[in-house]
């Protein structure tokens, strides 16, 4: 039994240690703590089992030609869920709720670089067939979700993740 809510400052430590296991190096912790020291964590959720985090989701704007505002994309990166504690449906369960945090917020669309078998599941397509590009060369493993109607962007374009991705590894920000 787990229970989703948003991060408090309490949980920061244990959300560092989610994101160093869950991920082979520290990038990922880093970059949460970069993209919540400027401001950029628009929606951070934890997962909790027995009110310890197990799993950690953040989202955060991205921009295209650009313009980056409030009601626009958001990235949904770094995803993490203890090693011990895969494959009981946390991390499932920690985007449907980040989805479900982004349609509160008013965000139009979630863009996402991670694997289509996981992410298709709740409704992820291959952004390209909508004429959305990343910077990371990441083919159809770089998805969007249009959160209504006539969400996307139509004459499509570039989409850049909030400058703390910059400072991640080449691979980019695998979800
Ligand atoms: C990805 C991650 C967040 C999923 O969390 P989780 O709690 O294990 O996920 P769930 O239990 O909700 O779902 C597991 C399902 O996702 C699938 N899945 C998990 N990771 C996957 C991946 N990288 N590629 C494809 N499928 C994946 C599992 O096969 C399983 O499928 P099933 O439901 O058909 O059996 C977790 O495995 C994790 O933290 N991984 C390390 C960090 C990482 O690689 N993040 C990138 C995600 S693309």
């Amino acid at each position: 039994m787990f229970i989703i809510r948003p991060e408090t400052p309490a949980d920061r430590a244990a959300v560092r240690t989610i994101q160093a296991e869950a991920f082979a190096t520290p990038a990922e912790a880093d970059l949460v703590a970069a993209l919540r020291s400027a401001g950029l964590a628009s929606i951070s959720l934890v997962a909790t089992v027995n009110a310890q985090a197990v799993g950690h989701v953040l989202l955060s704007p991205v921009s295209l030609h650009g313009v980056c505002t409030a009601d626009g994309g958001l990235g949904l990166a770094p995803l993490a869920v203890l090693p011990g504690r895969q494959g009981l449906g946390i991390g499932s369960w920690l985007v449907v709720a980040a989805i479900a945090a982004a349609r509160r917020l008013g965000a139009r669309y979630l863009v996402v670089l991670g694997e289509p078998a996981f992410y298709a599941r709740f409704g992820f397509e291959a952004a390209t067939r909508y004429g959305l590009d990343n910077e990371y060369g990441a083919g159809d493993a770089f998805q969007v979700l249009a959160l209504r109607p006539g969400a996307l962007p139509p004459e499509g374009g570039l989409i850049r993740y909030a400058p703390p991705f910059a400072e991640l590894a080449d691979t980019g920000p695998d979800a």
